[in-house]
């Protein structure tokens, strides 16, 4: 008897452990609150402003790059007028300050990325980022683990030999 009730015990703190673990696995922090409410659905989905016309690197570059207000004004100059939100970049435009954008993603130093190798072999933002342009706020819907690298370079590697590189640990950790 006394060993079934341990046996449950052990069985429910292993359950609880790994849920608390995929949970930090899913971020779990919620979404991120942001200096402007800046919306990925009215811009990119309502308005299809392609991601490149803001993140100007992503093809070009490590980095996929945060627009500059100027680029905001671009179009805020005459649009939005009167709304609160907008005011607000027009604020950071008159103070010559930049906007205090939270990062989302962030990956440790130690991993090397790029964006400009991934998205000029065509593999599309939203095989990372997910449905970006139906979002209000930026959330990150994949792990960023190496689990999750590994497993994408293994289904899309061309031949044998690109396999090898895609799966060398000095392909990500130089
Ligand atoms: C009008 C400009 C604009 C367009 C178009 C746009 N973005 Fe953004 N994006 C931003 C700004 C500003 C931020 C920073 C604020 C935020 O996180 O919402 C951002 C943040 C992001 C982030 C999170 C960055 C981080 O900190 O980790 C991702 C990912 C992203 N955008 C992907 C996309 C994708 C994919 C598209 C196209 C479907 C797109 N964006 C279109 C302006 C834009
Ligand atoms: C290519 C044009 C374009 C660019 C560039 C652009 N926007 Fe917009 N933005 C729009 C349009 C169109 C709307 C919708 C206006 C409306 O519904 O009246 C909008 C709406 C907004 C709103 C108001 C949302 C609301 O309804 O309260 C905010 C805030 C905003 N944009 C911030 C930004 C920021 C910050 C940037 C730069 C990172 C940016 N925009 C870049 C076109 C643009
Ligand atoms: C193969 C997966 C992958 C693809 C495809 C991808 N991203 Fe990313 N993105 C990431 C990762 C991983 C990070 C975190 C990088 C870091 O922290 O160094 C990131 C970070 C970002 C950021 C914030 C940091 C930065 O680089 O400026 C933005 C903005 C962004 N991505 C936009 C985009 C856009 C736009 C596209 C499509 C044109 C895209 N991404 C395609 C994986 C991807
Ligand atoms: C959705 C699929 C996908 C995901 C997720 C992905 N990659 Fe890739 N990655 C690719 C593809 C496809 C290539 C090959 C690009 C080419 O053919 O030039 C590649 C190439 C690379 C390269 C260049 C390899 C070389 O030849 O030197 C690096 C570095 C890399 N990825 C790092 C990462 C890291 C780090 C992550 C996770 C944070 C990641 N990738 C996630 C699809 C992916
Ligand atoms: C396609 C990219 C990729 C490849 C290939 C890769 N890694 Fe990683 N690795 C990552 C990423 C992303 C992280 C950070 C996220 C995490 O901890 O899972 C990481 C984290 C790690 C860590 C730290 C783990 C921790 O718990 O903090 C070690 C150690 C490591 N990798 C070793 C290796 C070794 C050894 C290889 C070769 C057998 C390898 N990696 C191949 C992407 C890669």
């Amino acid at each position: 008897m006394a060993a079934r009730i341990f046996a449950l015990l052990s069985v429910t703190v292993f359950l609880s452990i790994a849920l608390f673990l995929g949970c930090q696995k899913l971020g779990g922090s919620g979404p991120i609150q942001q200096p402007i409410a800046f919306s990925h659905k009215i811009h990119a989905g309502d308005n299809q402003i392609p991601c490149l016309y803001c993140h100007t690197y992503a093809d070009r570059s490590q980095v996929a790059g945060i627009p500059a207000v100027e680029t905001c004004m671009g179009c805020h100059k005459i649009v939005g007028l009167g709304k609160p939100e907008v005011q607000k970049v027009h604020d950071y435009w008159n103070k010559k300050e930049p906007i205090p954008w939270k990062r989302v993603h962030d990956l440790q130093d130690f991993v090397y990325f790029s964006h400009k190798r991934h998205v000029k072999a065509g593999v599309a933002c939203e095989n990372c980022h997910g449905q970006i342009a139906q979002m209000d706020v930026v959330e990150q819907v994949s792990s960023l683990k190496m689990g999750w690298c590994v497993t994408c370079h293994e289904s899309r590697a061309k031949d044998k030999e690109q396999l090898t590189v895609l799966k060398d640990c000095a392909t990500c950790h130089k």
